[in-house]
């Protein structure tokens, strides 16, 4: 005879759903769906507001595949997200470099040259301008 689910084992369901995205994604992080380039920057793609970029640091815009920095105030640059080690995303940061925290692999944010870590080549430039305080794919 089948019981009714009870309200632990509905729980208990959805914990395991909700669970199985995180365990994937550290597993590996390049097989992320949400990590990977949906919709490629064509020329005139507007990114973000050059606000969402940290002074000094780093961040990813996934949807394009991109990250973007500012090394210092008013200076944009863009490259393609993609580690040049073996394809994760890097990370959005802070810390005065671009981080990929696969390997730990570090770029500097003004050329995108590797800095430390295990990736041989620099990360892939994007051309960019700022238009109206947005940055945009040139
Ligand atoms: S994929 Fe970035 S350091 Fe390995």
């Amino acid at each position: 005879m089948t019981q009714p689910p009870t309200r632990r084992r509905v729980l208990a369901a959805g914990a395991g759903v909700a669970m199985a995205p995180v365990v994937a994604s550290c597993a590996d992080p390049s097989a992320d769906p949400q990590l990977h380039q949906q919709d490629p920057p064509r020329p005139g793609t507007d990114v973000a507001p050059t606000t969402d970029v940290p002074v000094g640091g780093c961040q990813v815009f996934a949807r394009f595949g991109t990250v973007v920095s500012q090394p210092v105030e008013g200076e944009f640059k863009a490259f393609n997200a993609e580690c040049s080690h073996k394809g994760c995303f890097v990370g959005s940061s802070d810390e005065g470099h671009i981080p990929c925290r696969c390997h730990g692999s570090k770029f500097d944010l003004a050329t995108g040259a590797r800095l430390a870590g295990p990736a041989k080549a620099p990360l892939d430039p994007v051309a960019i301008k700022v238009e109206n305080g947005r940055i945009v794919t040139a």
